[in-house]
């Protein structure tokens, strides 16, 4: 029996039923759903729109719902939605009186209040997860704070950096993602209840009560707007979607980063897996798929937007869509979070290998034409001027280290014997000393004002 059966003389069709049905994935929202309608009732009671023992038979009634549920006692099945679900539940319970409970609502304003309930929880354990990873990171910038390593822009070597800024660049990410979780939880903590199907109601309702019992920061201010906004949902999906770009960059970099080619960081046996044909093989599943994942999250935030698109106002039965892409979102996030900060624990280095590429491929040259340019001589025409000794080392295949002062006033006389230093590959990372920059102290004071920000969330 559907809660609109009234004026249909048949009921509907098996097939359409079984495509209109949402239960099979809402009833995730059976917790919330219940909390919503214990909130309801309790100021229904209050305000005299309903018997107080009838409020306290609704009240006592959900309770017990909730907890054969949470038991497994109670299966939830056989009913269109969640919020039909619990309601017949209530009725075959406590008999009439449970047929009070949706006065002064509609599914519309209920399952709006659901989705934002369910929505808080589910940024409250994002940002609980975005805080160990940023923990993680920050503790791995600390262990690297005397490893040089090398910089790369265009996948090529550029500079030599510091182990602890490279981990510290990651650390600024993932906090701008956490202050963007809290900013979407803030937003979206604001109760639709109290608008009914999209007109609001004509009975002596207390919001600002069912506001408090549910504790939500406001209450929405448009009836029509709050049963068919779902702009939270879309932010949420969004705020992930950058979180997986993150984790996406870092799981690339890790690939990379652990191929023999490079041998910079090593992942431990109990996070890789091998080949089923290539016995040798230690192969980066776990990056690959959290790569990989991101595309799904990115859909779903491309599915939503485009729900959203064009609906007439009020509601519309197309917001039923936005619960599949957000639950496999939050579901994805978490997983990739989880799994990505216990592979980063793991995680081993090897600084020798690391300092030794940073220095390869004349990846100080730019500190020889600082050099010279701190002497007076145009940077311009200091650039060119090393580049003439990139173009010596090449053909005499040498690096920098390799030449001596003669050689370097071979192409220029103003080098003087104190240019051998700035080659070298230590100094050309601790040369580097702005704020941000690549030298240890700089990496370090980097590291200690993320962690301070960290503490405000
Ligand atoms: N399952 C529906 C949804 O997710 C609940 C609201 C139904 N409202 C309605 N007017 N049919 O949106």
């Amino acid at each position: 029996m559907k809660l609109w059966q009234g004026r249909f003389e048949t009921s509907l069709s098996a097939d359409a039923d079984a495509f209109n049905e949402s239960l099979s994935f809402d009833k995730k929202l059976y917790k919330a759903d219940i909390t919503a309608s214990v909130a309801h009732a309790t100021m229904l009671g209050e305000c005299g729109i309903i018997e107080k023992e009838e409020a306290e038979a609704i009240i006592n009634g959900l309770n017990g719902v909730l907890a054969d549920i949470e038991s497994g006692a109670l299966a939830v099945e056989n009913a269109e939605d969640i919020h039909s679900f619990t309601e017949s539940e209530l009725v075959a319970r406590i008999g009439q009186v449970g047929k009070k409970l949706h006065t002064a609502r509609s599914r519309n304003d209920q399952v709006a209040t659901d989705m934002r309930l369910y929505a808080r929880e589910s940024a409250d354990r994002a940002i609980r997860l975005l805080k160990d990873l940023l923990q993680t990171l920050c503790d791995l910038s600390r262990k690297n704070l005397n490893t040089v390593m090398p910089g790369f822009t265009h996948l090529r070597k550029a500079q030599p950096i510091n182990g602890a800024q490279y981990f510290n660049a990651y650390a600024e990410m993932f906090l701008r993602d956490l202050d963007r979780f809290c900013a979407c939880r803030n937003r979206m903590n604001v109760m639709p209840l109290g608008s009914a199907a999209l007109a609001g109601t004509s009975y002596p309702i207390d919001r600002e009560r069912t506001k408090s019992l549910l504790g939500f920061a406001e209450i929405s201010q448009n009836s029509l707007d709050a049963v068919s906004d779902r702009d939270f949902i879309a932010e949420y999906c969004f705020c992930a979607s950058l979180v997986m770009a993150h984790l996406s960059r870092l799981c690339e970099d890790t690939i990379l980063y652990t191929s023999d080619e490079y041998g910079f960081w090593v992942i431990p046996d109990e996070y890789s897996t091998g080949s089923s044909i290539m016995p040798q093989k230690k192969n980066p599943d776990l990056p690959e798929l959290v790569r990989g994942k991101t595309g799904r999250v990115y859909g779903h935030l491309t599915a939503i937007l485009t729900v959203l698109k064009g609906l007439p106002l009020a509601y519309n039965k197309d917001l039923q869509e936005d619960k599949e892409a957000f639950f496999d979102t939050e579901n994805t996030l978490f997983s990739c979070l989880a799994i990505y900060t216990a592979l980063l624990q793991k995680l081993k280095f090897d600084p020798e290998r690391m300092l030794e590429a940073a220095g390869e491929g004349y990846s100080t040259a730019t500190d020889i034409a600082d050099y010279l340019a701190k002497k007076g001589i145009p940077f311009r025409d200091a650039h060119a001027i090393t580049g003439k000794i990139v173009r010596y080392c090449i053909e005499q295949n040498k690096p920098f280290t390799a030449l001596s002062a003669e050689e370097f006033r071979a192409v220029d006389e103003r080098f003087e014997q104190d240019v051998l230093a700035c080659v070298a590959t230590r100094n050309s990372a601790e040369a580097r000393d702005s704020v941000g920059g690549s030298s240890r102290s700089a990496a370090e004071k980097g590291l200690l004002a993320l962690e301070r920000r960290l503490k405000n969330y």
